[in-house]
């Protein structure tokens, strides 16, 4: 079997052949999640990027369509997001059709290969047919370049309050807010960044929207910024920030100010594999969350990870919501409801008290390739909480938690291939455990090349690729107590026929 077959997901969208990176244009309308993604169809590995395209009815199943948008005379195609210009406050509706407005980054490589350092530029492009294809504005660029190097990945969306679009921008290490009433003109309000977060790397694909925190009546804004490098666990990562927008400028909340001097707790994942995510425009759950998708790649090795024909997946779609703690807020997120629809054969334990070390071994029945396991152990206290995914050539990927550190983790470095970079399994991936709850709780979702990891509700994430040299098939928890109980093992196959 070529990796082809063996690393390409059950369930985690991927493209036919060619290159991905970013999630891009998310937008739903008229019962279509639309997907575009940052896209080289004619290599495996990153260059000219296009915007590839696919559609869900339900955010799971993925149905790829034709290539949207091609590079044109002001470069190639880079990150940017899409709304539903419902109003028409483009003018771009013709015969009464609802215009899907893109808006995006060119970025010249011709420019960048002479060696000019101000190479990117923002556009945007107008679907009537329902986003399958586009007609690229005759006035762009749209915002031109202050000279700035990196200036890129617009995320626009309606501000409600104000009757306003308003775009948020990556440059350097700073987020510029802008706003417009067309999606042509647009206006700086504002800065944010400087001094604020982690800025051990470039900041990238920001996303800016309001959610409403779980159990209250309030309100809070949430700026999403990807970084790269500076990750929790190196490389590529999204960070988070908590505040107030007025329309004109992002205010951070104080609270939350206060613990991110402390310690930078907040990232929307941990692991090393969820980057340059964003949320979908014109959609939310029925209580308010946001829907979320991530690129399930690190810069670090992205390039070189043992497949062919295409590279990369994405994570599954995420909600996202806001939680109020003892000290300030925090994003949760968890796969998207639709998920449970896929649920096939079951197999559960519930009180299972365990004397000595190895709890659970095998599943034979359930593959471990397409899966949802939920677990909850009471009083996590003491030691270390060890699962193992393994299979018949002796590869093995551990994860757990370890209670002395009360960190999480993930453990590659025997999962299989990992020789193709020295980046890929230098280390252990780590994760605070932000939650105080007496029992830990997880929720696991595994695919043939990618374990997500939800653990207290979503308070803390971790997502991880690996590539092992045949399917795993057994999973095991231990742990170095001597006793511990098990209040619920649930191990669900998820069919996608
Ligand atoms: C993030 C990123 C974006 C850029 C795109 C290019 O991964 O670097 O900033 O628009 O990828 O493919």
């Amino acid at each position: 079997v070529d990796n082809e077959e063996m690393y390409r997901p059950n369930f985690h969208f991927t493209p036919k052949k060619g290159w991905m990176n970013d999630p891009n244009g998310l937008f739903y309308y008229n019962g279509y999640y639309h997907l575009y993604f940052q896209h080289n169809p004619d290599d495996n590995k990153w260059g000219p990027m296009h915007w590839g395209h696919a559609t869900s009815t339900d955010l799971i199943t993925w149905k790829e369509q034709p290539i949207a948008l091609y590079p044109d005379e002001l470069g190639t195609i880079f990150s940017g997001s899409a709304v539903v210009d419902i109003d028409n406050t483009t003018g771009f509706s013709q015969k009464e059709k609802t215009p899907v407005v893109a808006m995006y980054t060119n970025h010249d490589m011709e420019a960048e290969k002479a060696g000019k350092i101000v190479d990117e530029v923002q556009s945007i492009a107008y679907s009537l047919d329902e986003g399958l294809t586009f007609t690229k504005y005759e006035g762009n660029p749209v915002v031109k370049n202050p000279g700035i190097p990196d200036f890129r990945d617009p995320k626009v969306d309606w501000d409600e309050e104000r009757g306003q679009w308003v775009m948020v921008l990556a440059a350097g290490q700073e987020i510029k807010f802008y706003a417009s009433k067309d999606l042509k003109d647009w206006e700086l309000l504002s800065v944010f960044g400087e001094g604020i977060g982690n800025h051990d790397g470039v900041w990238e694909c920001p996303d800016l929207f309001p959610l409403p925190v779980k159990g209250t009546d309030e309100q809070k804004w949430v700026l999403l910024v990807s970084i790269n490098p500076g990750g929790p666990n190196t490389g590529s990562a999204t960070q988070y920030f908590i505040g107030d927008f007025d329309g004109k400028t992002f205010k951070i909340d104080e609270s939350f100010q206060k613990e991110l001097e402390k310690e930078h707790r907040f990232w929307v994942d941990f692991g090393r594999d969820n980057y340059a995510g964003v949320t979908w425009s014109n959609a939310r759950t029925a209580d308010g969350s946001k829907l979320f998708i991530g690129w399930m790649s690190n810069w670090l090795y992205a390039n070189v990870v043992p497949t062919e024909q295409w590279r990369s997946a994405n994570t599954i779609a995420r909600e996202l919501s806001l939680i109020k703690g003892d000290d300030t807020y925090r994003l949760v997120s968890l796969p998207v409801k639709q998920l449970k629809n896929y649920r096939g054969k079951k197999v559960a334990d519930t009180d299972i008290s365990i004397a000595g070390k190895t709890v659970l071994t095998t599943t034979q029945t359930i593959s471990l390739s397409q899966t949802e396991i939920n677990f909850e152990i009471p009083n996590a206290s003491i030691g270390k909480y060890t699962f193992s995914l393994s299979n018949s050539k002796g590869d093995a990927l551990k994860f757990g938690y370890d209670t002395i550190e009360n960190k999480f983790f993930v453990d590659r470095g025997q999962s299989g291939q990992t020789g193709f970079s020295e980046k890929f399994s230098d280390r252990i991936a780590k994760a605070p455990r932000l939650s105080n709850a007496k029992n830990w709780t997880g929720k696991i979702i595994l695919d043939k090349t990618s374990i997500e990891l939800f653990y207290d509700d979503g308070q803390t994430v971790m997502t991880e690729i690996f590539f092992p040299n045949a399917p795993f098939e057994s999973l095991s928890l231990e742990s170095d107590t001597d006793t511990f109980t098990l209040n619920k093992l649930e191990i669900h196959q998820l069919n996608f026929n």
